[in-house]
């Protein structure tokens, strides 16, 4: 029944790759793709289907490639055009889907573009970003508007030459495109889109994918922040009024000559009919979205990027997280994502579960389990598979290299100067939400001092690599039978296995309100609450060290039950969960 068979990039797991941080192949202490080429069968090995590419395209890296300076050149310490056209090759070759980064929010100010822009008001760019003239008080001379930068400070920039104010949502260096002009958007589709899928890539991650209509009255944002000039200003730059516009004319202009590919975006702030509006198969604006609920959970988005904010959510709110796309997948024609880390997070097994020695391979299975177990496409992010895990908040600022850790500790010692406990508030919070804990190099061995990242231990990683390596990395998990990895590669089996309960199925959430314990069922799709359908799953997972009861639902009770999988061995699987264990039974019909 070919009509229902569906899309790889429905059924694919996708594993991100950021590439400073993935291998290095030259000693340089940078990776490269190179690195990636050489390690495609490991990959391939997991049980990956899809790899997506953070940004390889020269730039600057003020943002760490978010901020290109050309669409069509490759950032030269990870390589060249060939090496991108061998990883398309090679990936290809093996079976697999390559898909980058798509950045066309905004570019570097280094672009070509920008250069030409800020040169004055009438050049034939003059338009291609958003220029806006001062607001003069007093004499003085203020940005038009008190917008804040995600990465702070004030979202506009002064440029002398035309005397005028351009936009930046992220860091100054990283200046917004003005998708208003026809011209704009045209040339964006050419020479950032076409050029790739015409050599071959098979989709993009779509960068902030639903800033790109602002409010162009520009009106000042609410004041949350009392005592700080610059206020949050989402709500004036996310899903402006005509993104569904240029989302439709991007896909029929350009995207629709290419046949089924991956556009995937990523949508902060965004509620269910949002998402809906952008995903839904009818309308095909994207294919599908990585919606932020579930990776804001403890961190507050109107705190203006203030990191020692941060706290421990409850598990109930990460139940009710990952259940807004899994029942929006269940009650209507669209499809969605799964995942607990990106380049832009802390750690899943520090932020979820827990790192603590006893139980964090444990932790790291049970939340492989689990996420493995959920409807949609599954993203799994370098390093996530051996259970890597956040940097201790004892590192200082000179150990981190993101803009935005660097800044936000900065605006604390703004305010409070030299205070050592505002000081080390201040790296808790980045140990624990900071974007540097996810871009330490991946530990390919136990190999001192650099973890196999480099070929020789003697050259310099760019970015300090984790303390506990020797305890956590690839050579080691490959060679033991109960490592993360092998679960994980396990797990991915499993999940294609009972692809049509586990990707395709319809989500039950079973304890909401339960503290210690995410228990949920997976049906075929369409079945409905509380029918009895054959051959169902249920999985629970266990997110305390404390053994808890496994609840099986009252109408499931009396069906033949099997035990599926334990994270941590169905031989010595009791009647209770052990701590931090997750377990799939499978019921058949009686
Ligand atoms: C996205 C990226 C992030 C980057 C930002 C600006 O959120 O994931 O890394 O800093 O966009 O491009
Ligand atoms: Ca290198």
């Amino acid at each position: 029944m070919a009509e229902n068979t569906p899309s790889w990039w429905k059924t694919g797991t996708c594993y991100q790759i950021w590439p400073a941080s993935y291998k290095d192949s030259n000693d340089d202490g940078i990776g490269d793709i190179p690195g990636v080429i050489s390690t495609l069968d490991y990959i391939k090995e997991l049980g990956i289907d899809i790899i997506w590419l953070s940004p390889m395209y020269d730039s600057p890296q003020k943002d760490y490639g978010y901020d290109i300076s050309d669409y069509q050149a490759i950032y030269p310490p990870f390589g060249t055009m060939d090496d991108m056209d061998e990883l398309i090759k090679q990936t290809h070759a093996r079976g697999m889907r390559l898909i980058l980064d798509l950045v066309i929010n905004h570019t570097s100010d280094q672009h070509k573009w920008f250069q030409e822009s800020k040169q004055s008001r009438t050049n034939p760019k003059a338009e291609w970003y958003i220029w806006r003239d001062a607001r003069m008080v007093n004499g003085e001379r203020h940005p038009p508007n008190n917008w804040r930068a995600i990465f702070g400070g004030s979202a506009w920039e002064w440029v002398e030459e035309r005397q005028q104010y351009y936009l930046h949502i992220f860091a100054k260096e990283q200046p917004d495109l003005n998708w208003e002009l026809e011209e704009v958007r045209l040339a964006i589709y050419k020479e950032a889109i076409e050029f790739w899928l015409d050599r071959g890539v098979d989709g993009f991650r779509v960068d902030t994918c639903n800033l790109y209509s602002k409010d162009v009255s520009f009106p000042n944002a609410d004041v949350v922040l009392l005592e700080e000039q610059y206020q949050p200003a989402f709500k004036h730059f996310e899903n402006g009024p005509r993104m569904h516009e240029w989302l439709q004319e991007k896909r029929r202009l350009c995207l629709s000559k290419y046949g089924d590919i991956l556009m995937v975006g990523e949508c902060p702030g965004s509620d269910r009919e949002t998402v809906l509006s952008y995903v839904s198969a009818a309308r095909n604006e994207l294919s599908c979205v990585l919606d932020f609920d579930v990776v804001d959970l403890g961190t507050n988005r109107t705190s203006g990027g203030k990191k020692h904010h941060s706290y421990r959510h409850q598990l109930p709110e990460f139940k009710l997280a990952l259940a807004k796309t899994q029942d929006l997948i269940r009650t209507t024609d669209a499809w969605g994502t799964v995942f607990l880390e990106n380049h832009d997070q802390g750690r899943s097994i520090s932020r979820f579960a827990t790192d603590t020695p006893q139980y964090r391979e444990a932790a790291s299975k049970m939340l492989a389990l689990c996420i493995c177990a959920l409807t949609g496409t599954l993203f799994v992010y370098q390093g996530q598979e051996i259970g890597m895990y956040n940097h201790s908040a004892d590192w200082t600022i000179d150990d981190m290299r993101d803009i935005d850790s660097i800044n936000a500790y900065n605006d604390v010692k703004h305010r409070y100067g030299d205070d050592p406990v505002w000081n080390k508030k201040a790296m808790r919070g980045i140990a624990t939400v900071g974007r540097d804990n996810a871009r330490l190099p991946v530990q390919w061995s136990g190999e001192a001092p650099n973890a196999g990242f480099t070929p020789s231990p003697d050259a310099k990683p760019w970015i300090r690599v984790h303390d506990d390596y020797k305890n956590v990395n690839v050579a080691d998990q490959l060679g033991r039978k109960d490592s993360p990895l092998r679960f994980w590669q396990r797990m991915l089996k499993v999940r294609s296995q009972y692809r049509d309960l586990m990707i395709l199925g319809d989500f039950e959430l079973h304890d909401l309100y339960e503290q210690d314990t995410f228990t949920f069922i997976k049906k075929p799709k369409g079945a409905g609450a509380g029918a009895a359908t054959g051959q169902e799953l249920l999985v629970v997972c266990n997110f305390s060290e404390r053994e808890n009861p496994v609840d099986v639902p009252a109408r499931l009770r009396d069906r033949k039950k099997e035990l599926l999988v334990s994270s941590l061995g169905e031989e010595a699987a009791g009647k209770y969960l052990r701590p931090w264990e997750g377990r799939v039974y499978l019921f058949e019909e009686k």
